[in-house]
């Protein structure tokens, strides 16, 4: 039997074929742009995704048996506000992630409204790239596409309803909406009355393992595929990565570094962050996780490689540093798109510094990807102090495949890392979603025991721990310094 992932990415959408034992058979991508029509802002066309998604559909079914495909998960990109009309049109771009427009609507939710109530309705705090403040800067800035609202949806749910005609969620992405009560998994009646919204204007909750339905039939008949092919409710890219790699059940990691950063710990109990630094949301599994979210990570690898240097021979240029592991006096903060955790400080700006006479390019390449992991410190961190202390994690994005990523994050965290064979996370762990839907598993658990394997661990090397403790130390001093300065360079 053969199962496709979709995994709606920013820079592309990804799509894996995979049978039941997770032996990938296929992977198809095709890109889109992002746009910028505002500093801070960051959109895309809902349209463009489905396009896309199609066509890739269509390349990674050309050539296979197509009556063995039994089921389609879609996930990706979360908290991305997709708002369609009465005709089912895509009122307006979608708003990204990334996007850090919402700070007057933000500043209304935790402050006036409040982060105790927030966090009591939805276990959430307002970050600028969540759905309820972006809701809200419609109706302050856009009544009349507002006014037009007859449905809210998430970016990878706008492809599940167009591929099974069912407007649908799944309960790990709706999380980051801020319009859900996690705890309770169910709309937050409070959260909608703030967003002026109703139910109706929400698509329906699932079990990321659900199914929602079957594929459409003028879909089916223009990619020659069978209508009996399930689609899975799927789930947010994160959750889906962490099902990827085997982050399921209780106290397991997972440390993704794609287009953002994010360190991912699974719970069998709900739990909240008292400081809310970190997110407190259900996962893919059926139980609950705590996450961070650095919005920035592997984009601002390639954006010094690929915009500033003109070049992606990535080998070449990590090829001068290993021997400087530890010993670099040039520090990079990572905050191009401004931050989210742990500072939620849309301000906060990408930042070079400690540079010398002396400093090669070499240098400058390994403080961007020594940024990455110091900011991934920075959310263990938090996670730790509030005494949740994984001692291993998986790894997983573009990121993560470069060996001396790896050994950084290994040695910054001081933490064991473990690469799954499959480094397609989310594509991986939508595939095992739909596998789940189809029945082929009985639960998310049953299908990672069955299919994720390690290829490889790095332990921390404890010179090296020792040398990065006194760095990140160094790191840490940075943003601080920096904070009051940010808002007056914006
Ligand atoms: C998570 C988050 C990002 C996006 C990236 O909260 O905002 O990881 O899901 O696709």
């Amino acid at each position: 039997m053969l199962y496709i992932g979709i995994d709606l990415g920013t820079s592309s959408v990804k799509l894996l074929l995979t049978n039941e034992k997770g032996e990938i058979k296929k992977t198809v991508s095709r890109d889109y742009p992002l746009m910028f029509p505002h500093p801070g802002w960051s959109e895309q066309a809902p349209e463009e995704w489905f396009e896309k998604s199609l066509e890739a559909l269509k390349e990674i079914t050309d050539g296979i048996d197509k009556s063995e495909i039994k089921g389609i998960s879609c996930g990706g990109q979360m908290h991305g506000l997709v708002a369609l009309d009465e005709n089912d049109n895509v009122i307006r771009p979608a708003i990204l992630w990334n996007d850090n427009r919402t700070t007057a609507e933000v500043d209304y939710l935790n402050n006036e409204i409040g982060k105790d109530k927030l966090s009591d309705y939805t276990a959430n705090i307002a970050f600028a790239g969540f759905t309820a403040p972006k809701i809200l800067w419609m109706r302050n800035n856009e009544p009349e596409n507002y006014k037009k609202i007859k449905k809210i949806m998430l970016p990878k749910d706008y492809l599940a309803y167009k591929l099974s005609g069912t407007f649908c969620t799944d309960y790990s992405d709706a999380s980051g909406m801020l319009l859900l009560d996690v705890k309770n998994r169910r709309w937050s009646p409070e959260m909608l009355k703030i967003c002026g919204i109703t139910e109706e204007q929400l698509p329906k909750l699932f079990e990321s393992y659900e199914k929602v339905g079957t594929l459409k039939k003028e879909i089916a008949d223009e990619c020659g595929l069978s209508t009996d092919i399930v689609i899975a409710a799927g789930a947010g890219d994160n959750a889906a990565a962490a099902v990827g790699t085997g982050t399921v059940g209780d106290g397991m990691c997972n440390i993704s570094l794609g287009t953002s950063g994010t360190i991912f710990i699974s719970s069998d109990k709900f739990g909240v962050d008292p400081n809310n630094a970190l997110h407190s949301f259900d996962h893919a599994d059926g139980s609950f996780h705590l996450m961070g979210c650095m919005l920035s990570a592997a984009s601002t690898k390639k954006w010094w490689m690929e915009d500033i240097l003109r070049s992606k021979d990535y080998a070449a240029e990590e090829g001068g540093i290993n021997k400087n592991l530890g010993e670099n006096h040039v520090f990079f903060l990572p905050y191009l798109m401004g931050e989210r955790s742990p500072w939620n400080d849309p301000n906060a700006r990408g930042t070079l510094t400690g540079i010398t006479l002396d400093t090669t390019r070499y240098d400058i390449i390994q403080a961007v990807m020594e940024g990455m992991a110091f900011a991934t410190r920075d959310m263990y961190e938090v996670a730790k102090s509030i005494g949740v202390c994984p001692s291993r994690t998986k790894i997983c994005g573009g990121g993560g495949k470069s060996p001396i990523e790896r050994r950084m994050i290994a040695n910054i965290l001081n933490i064991t890392v473990d690469v799954p064979v499959s480094e397609e996370g989310p594509g991986m762990g939508g595939a095992m979603l739909a596998m789940v839907a189809c029945g082929e598993y009985a639960t998310v658990e049953e299908a990672a025991a069955a299919i994720v394997k390690v290829k490889e661990t790095i332990e921390p090397e404890p010179e090296l721990v020792k040398k990065y403790e006194e760095k990140y130390q160094q790191f840490k001093s940075i943003y601080p310094a920096l904070k009051p300065v940010f808002p007056k360079i914006v």
